[in-house]
């Protein structure tokens, strides 16, 4: 079986990466990434060398490439994690969500549909890894289930709606085999920072402000980001096609919570004084459109697959903690920039 992995240099998809090339030696894994500022190979030193492993630098929205592509590699499966994927950064810059999250996806699908309606090769899976910012906020009680409507917010949480619809559809109109899953905000080792918690735990680190929206009063339901990729891997294995899975941790934490539980651990782990790092906390004004709730309602997974979370947000946020500590060079690296140049130096000059 050889496997397209899309963003598989972000965040989530190295974790993806790693365990399927890793787990499966018999899988081919081709990991396409554009390496935007999100996208680092240095996520992915420990697998770079693996026989079954190759990496191609290339863009989601050419669809040229990625036709020909798909003609030249004879993919039988696709998971779909490249993204853009900051909300922030959509609200500057709507257009670019667009472009790759939606276009980008549209891209892939026609290429997958091509392969499996045309190709010689089987094509048996083309999955799609959303998010639960789809559904959007929720009040105080509730949980969002695979049934609940869409109602995105921010450019980026309305063009992963286009996108997951858009799979659907080629599923319903051209009989593609999908499987679409909607996780919660994911954490852990090789988290870009500048989200929450990487963010805080650099600026922790640093003694510099911890900037937290408005009251710090919104709620996030947080997964150690190896369970999301364990739950990939089930679901791509296991789920029937056209299906639909929510991922979650049935853990739900104020923003302030985890910036006062995080203090917390730092102040402990650099020989701080206690309360030290909580003086760093910043109220700043709140994002717009800022969704209030988000938690997920997994049974569905949990019922069909036995999947539940494996670890739990204080061990993981120490592990968490631990790993930025140990990964000074890493970190140094992506808030310095200099990780962009390492695929020059890996790939080109070879
Ligand atoms: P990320 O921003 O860390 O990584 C995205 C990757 O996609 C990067 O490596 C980037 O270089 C690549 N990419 C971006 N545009 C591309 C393009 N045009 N062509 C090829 N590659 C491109 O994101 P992440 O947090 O790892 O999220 C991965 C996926 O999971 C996304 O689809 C996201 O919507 C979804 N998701 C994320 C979370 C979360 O908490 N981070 C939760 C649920 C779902
Ligand atoms: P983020 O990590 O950007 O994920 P998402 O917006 O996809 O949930 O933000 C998590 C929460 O933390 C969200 O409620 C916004 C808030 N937040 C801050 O308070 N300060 C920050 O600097 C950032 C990046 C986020």
């Amino acid at each position: 079986m050889k496997i397209l992995i899309t963003g598989g240099a972000g965040f989530i998809g190295s974790h993806v990466v790693r365990l399927f090339a890793t787990k499966y030696p018999h899988y081919k894994i081709v990991n396409l990434d554009k390496l935007t500022y999100a996208g680092n190979l240095k996520n992915l030193t420990d697998v770079e060398n693996l026989p079954n492993y190759k990496f191609i630098k290339g863009d989601i929205c050419d669809a040229d490439f990625i036709q020909n592509l798909f003609v030249h590699e004879q993919f039988n499966a696709v998971i779909h994690l490249a993204a853009e994927s900051h909300v922030d950064r959509s609200i500057s810059n709507p257009l670019e969500f667009v472009m790759t999250n939606v276009i980008g996806t549209v891209n892939l699908l026609n290429s997958s549909r091509y392969q499996f309606q045309v190709a010689e090769t089987v094509f048996q899976k083309f999955y799609h890894v959303s998010t639960d910012e789809v559904y959007g906020s929720l009040g105080a009680t509730g949980l969002f289930t695979e049934t609940t409507a869409y109602d995105p917010h921010s450019p980026y949480s309305a063009s992963k709606a286009s996108s997951d619809h858009l799979v659907r559809a080629y599923h319903d109109t051209y009989q593609l085999p999908i499987v679409i899953s909607n996780c919660s905000n994911n954490y852990g080792p090789f988290h870009f920072p500048e989200k929450l918690i990487p963010l805080a735990i650099h600026n922790i680190k640093n003694n510099k402000p911890i900037p937290v929206y408005g009251k710090g009063e919104n709620i996030r339901d947080w997964l150690f980001v190896e369970d999301h990729a364990r739950a990939i891997d089930l679901l791509f294995h296991q789920a029937t096609s056209g299906s639909t899975y929510n991922i979650g941790g049935h853990n739900e934490w104020q923003n302030i919570e985890v910036i006062n539980l995080l203090c917390d651990i730092m102040d402990q782990k650099l020989g701080r004084a206690v309360g030290h790092s909580r003086q760093l906390i910043n109220f700043v004004k709140d994002r717009a459109g800022h969704d209030m709730r988000y938690a997920i309602d997994a049974t569905k997974l949990q019922k069909e697959l036995g999947w539940t979370p494996s670890v739990q947000f204080a061990e993981g946020l120490e592990l968490t903690v631990d790993w930025y500590l140990n990964n000074e060079i890493w970190l140094n690296d992506v808030t310095s920039g200099g990780y962009q140049h390492y695929y020059e130096e890996q790939y080109v000059k070879r």
